[in-house]
Order: C-alpha cells, then sequence, then structure tokens
C-alpha cells in the first residue's frame, strides 16, 4: 500500500475496496506525478470514484489511454463516432439493467480487458447502485486446502450466454463473434503478483476435464462465496461521477431496484458512458 499521496486525496470507502479519489480534474493532461499516485491507488482499492468531472468523450478516452490502449467491444455497437465509448443505457421503461448479476466484464475473450471507466452522463436520483466486490479476499479466504484444490482448474466462459440483445437501450452487434475461453479460475494479477478469484456466474459454468454436475458443485460454491457483502463496496450515483475498476480481482454488479410500479417512483432512465482498456491473458 502506498502511504503518502502528494497530489490526491485518496478516502478509503470500506475496509474490503474502494476509494473516493479528491483533488483530480481528468479533463486536463494528468502530469507523471499524478498519473502515478492514480495508478498506485488503483492497484491498492481496486475501484477509484471520482466525482464532478466534466469529461467530452474526447477527454474521457484520453484519460483512459494514459492505462492502456482502448478496448472496443466485440458485442455491442459504440457511441456513434467513438467506437471505444459504450453508451451504457438503460431505458426508463426497463426493469433491469445491462450488468445486473455479479460478473468480471468480457471473460469469454482470450484477453478480457484490464479495466474500465464508467462515466455517468445523466442517472437517477437514486436506484442503479453499482457493487464491485474484491476478488483477492474471496480467494485469500478460502482454506489452502481448497486454495489447493481449485489451484490448477481452469473455468470455460462462453459469450453467447450474455445475449446483450435483450437490452432495449443497447445495440447488439449480431454476428460479432462467438467467443469462447478457459482461464485459470485462480488468477495471478499480473502487476500486484496476488492471487484473485476469476469467476462469472453467467457465462462460466464449466470446468475444464469436470462434469457438469462437478462443476456445479464447485463454482456454485465459489460464486456463493465470492458474493459475500463484507468483500464488497456500494456506489451511488450522480451526474459526473465516475467509477474505475481493475476488472482483473474484481466483480461488479449494478442494482436493478426499479421498482417503479410497485413504489411508484417515476420511470427512470440511466445513461452512462464507458471506456474499457484493453488487458492481457489471464495466467
Ligand atoms: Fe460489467
Amino acid at each position: 500500500m502506498r502511504e503518502r499521496y502528494d497530489r490526491i486525496r485518496v478516502e478509503p470507502v470500506t475496509g474490503a475496496l474502494g476509494a473516493e479519489i479528491h483533488g483530480v480534474d481528468l479533463a486536463h493532461e494528468l502530469d507523471n506525478e499524478t498519473y502515478s499516485e492514480i495508478s498506485d491507488a488503483f492497484l491498492d482499492h481496486l475501484v477509484l470514484f471520482f466525482r464532478d468531472q466534466k469529461l467530452t468523450p474526447e477527454q474521457h478516452k484520453d484519460f483512459g489511454r494514459r492505462f492502456g490502449a482502448l478496448h472496443v467491444h466485440p458485442l455491442t455497437e459504440g457511441m456513434p463516432g467513438h467506437p471505444e465509448i459504450v453508451e451504457v443505457v438503460k431505458e426508463a421503461d426497463e426493469l433491469h439493467n445491462w450488468g445486473d448479476g455479479w460478473h468480471t466484464d468480457l471473460p469469454f475473450l482470450a484477453e478480457p480487458p484490464m479495466g474500465s471507466i464508467l462515466y455517468a452522463r445523466d442517472v437517477p436520483p437514486f436506484s442503479g447502485d453499482t457493487h464491485f466486490a474484491n476478488m483477492y479476499l474471496a480467494y485469500e479466504t478460502l482454506s489452502d486446502t481448497m486454495q489447493g484444490l481449485i489451484g490448477g482448474l481452469k473455468c470455460i466462459f462462453h459469450g453467447k450466454v450474455a445475449n446483450y440483445s435483450r437490452f432495449a437501450g443497447m445495440t447488439a452487434i449480431e454476428n460479432g463473434g462467438d467467443f469462447s475461453a478457459a482461464h485459470p479460475i485462480v488468477r495471478t494479477h499480473p502487476v500486484t503478483g496476488r492471487r484473485a478469484l476469476y469467476l462469472q456466474r453467467t457465462t462460466g459454468r464449466s470446468i475444464e476435464g469436470m462434469s457438469a454436475k462437478e462443476s456445479a458443485a464447485i463454482l456454485g460454491f465459489l460464486w456463493d462465496h465470492a458474493e459475500n457483502p463484507d468483500f464488497s463496496c456500494r456506489f451511488r450515483w450522480r451526474a459526473n461521477s465516475i467509477a474505475m475498476w481493475d476488472n482483473r480481482c474484481t466483480q461488479h454488479r449494478v442494482s436493478a431496484d426499479y421498482f417503479c410500479s410497485e413504489r411508484n417512483f417515476p420511470p427512470m432512465r440511466r445513461h452512462l458512458h464507458r471506456v474499457t482498456v484493453e488487458g492481457d491473458r489471464p495466467y
């Protein structure tokens, strides 16, 4: 953990992960020292939150490029003129979001993204919070015996299951490709060297070399274990807020808490922009 920051102020959100970053305007090009402090905070806290940022799409992408080459989503259309930006939209009459189950992004790619920078353009006054969970902690709280048992296993992820066409506000690319990949269930972070659970309940339902029943027993236990609320934090969005997460050692989910008819709230539209940074093959 970095002990001292001179350019930014870092305020942890929970004991598990997450920090609010104060004192930086991301619309301007970051000097090397500020970039280095943000980068260290990112590795220490796994998800960073920024408030009151005014970014054009170009500035949003420039910030992302400080962390690596930008990734273009293979299965949903990008923003017109900005293929590297996914417009994450929940229409007012939808009661679920893109991403409302716990997941890591795009594990069915051979090289899943390193992380994403999600920027709120227009969000409701409440609801649609995003939860993040620390997969280092999920791994480290397993017994030595369980760690040994799963150490050499690989999970097979299938992109088809993601079914992006169910969301009214998003435009799925129908023939974007049939992606699948096998990755280690225990993943080593390429920068910190720490081990983390690498799971996704929706698209990763089988373990290489195991029967469906065996896979279900082991993965079912690990999914439930990883979803312990004590491993998580929760971010309440406001317009111009940013969440930036490390996709290699976290999971996230969006609250689908738009109980309009039951609680008489007005229909609420949610609109965010996501820039994603390319990653490498998990090991
Ligand atoms: Fe996601």
